[in-house]
């Protein structure tokens, strides 16, 4: 037989740039300060942590193919239909899921200047084109994306708020945004960090995903919940758009300890409250602290800022991210992102953030 040089993936998979996660360990065995991956410093409740090991009993049965028991909690907590609710190896596997069912070869999808990357990446591995719309103030911006709609869209991807700036659009804009989509553009608000926001003008998307065929809320047991290495999310849908999710997902691709714990962890209300307080009263006064020290942050709703760093040499996010590894605490290069000159760094404990922020004043005076 001839020789061939072995499989091939289909024209353009090998031209996709992997997603690469923020920088997770150090050299060494000293404890690190991570601040990297928008993970909440509270940790789980601890009745998630319970419900988990208590699945360690029986992982030799597969979970519930629909993870109904889950499913059941977000439509009782949240007043929506269980049957409309499809869940996930973490949001990012429904995003590249709603990829893969509405997107093809010719097909374009929109995402914004400095969106979350993982859309690029979906909308790539389904031979589709990805469209950027530019944004206003880092922050999404409607007409901009109404502006780059054309016959072959068939997608747009907003997060909201958006990681890594921590912006938001307010109900009203996301309403207009919807408004200007022809009916057969699908819709996927990303609410990954929605716990979060205190602004009262601000909706996840559950009240358009509700009322509309064309809009999906994706949500996540990643951050606000601390269960990020669980890969549980979910997403509300319309009918339609779940009966086809379900077509393709994997049968059984939430596992059943994450279903579990992430009952629990939905059931932990006070902990969820915690962790929205915590956030609450650091995130203005880090933001104040870095400002004294000449470091501007975008406003964010999120528990992250991203930070932005002088040109001058000597003080840039490159600098600033060396100077911190070697005081063991890690955040987030944004270049990928569109800013090779900011960090992102996610709120953590009230120690954390003292030790960030006092290595950064030691970073700016020395420069
Ligand atoms: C905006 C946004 N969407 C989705 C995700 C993915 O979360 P998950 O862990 O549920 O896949 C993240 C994680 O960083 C995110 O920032």
């Amino acid at each position: 037989m001839a020789a061939r040089s072995g499989p091939v993936p289909r024209p353009g998979i090998l031209d996709i740039a992997p997603y690469v996660p923020g920088t997770s360990a150090l050299p060494g065995a000293a404890p690190v300060v991570k601040l990297s991956s928008n993970e909440t410093p509270l940790g789980p409740s601890p009745a998630a942590i319970e419900a988990y090991r208590a699945e360690a009993t029986h992982l030799s049965r597969y979970p519930d193919g629909s993870a109904r028991p889950l499913r059941e909690a977000l439509a009782a907590l949240h007043g929506i239909d269980a049957g409309r609710i499809v869940c996930g190896a973490g949001s990012d596997e429904l995003l590249n899921l709603l990829a893969a069912a509405y997107l093809g070869p010719g097909d374009e999808a929109i995402y914004t200047a400095h969106g979350f990357l993982v859309y690029k990446i979906a909308i790539l591995a389904r031979g589709a084109t990805p469209v950027v719309a530019p944004e206003t103030n880092h922050t999404a911006d409607v007409d901009a994306i109404l502006e780059r709609v054309t016959p072959a869209t068939r997608m747009v991807f907003i997060a909201n708020p958006n990681n890594p700036t921590g912006t938001y659009l307010p109900a009203g804009e996301i309403i207009r945004l919807h408004a200007g989509l022809p009916d057969d553009v699908l819709l996927v608000l990303d609410a990954a960090y929605a716990e979060y926001v205190r602004s009262r003008d601000y909706e996840s998307g559950i009240a358009l995903a509700g009322a509309h065929g064309n809009v999906v809320m994706t949500r996540t047991f990643s951050k606000i919940y601390g269960l990020a290495s669980l890969r549980i999310g979910w997403a509300y849908c319309p009918d339609a758009v779940a009966d086809t999710l379900n077509r393709i997902r994997g049968p059984f691709n939430v596992t059943g300890p994450s279903i579990a714990a992430a009952v629990a962890a939905l059931k932990d209300r006070p902990h969820m409250e915690k962790a929205v307080a915590h956030n609450e009263a650091f995130l203005g006064p880090v933001a104040e602290q870095l400002a004294r020290i000449g470091l501007e942050t975008t406003p964010s709703v999120g528990n992250f800022l991203l930070v932005h760093f002088p040109e001058t040499p000597g003080r840039t996010a490159q600098e600033a991210d060396a100077f911190l590894h070697e005081r063991r605490i890690i955040l987030r290069r944004v270049t990928e992102y569109g800013f090779p000159n900011a960090l992102r760094m996610t709120i953590g404990t009230d120690v954390e953030n003292h030790a960030t922020i006092e290595a950064l004043t030691a970073f700016m005076d020395a420069a």
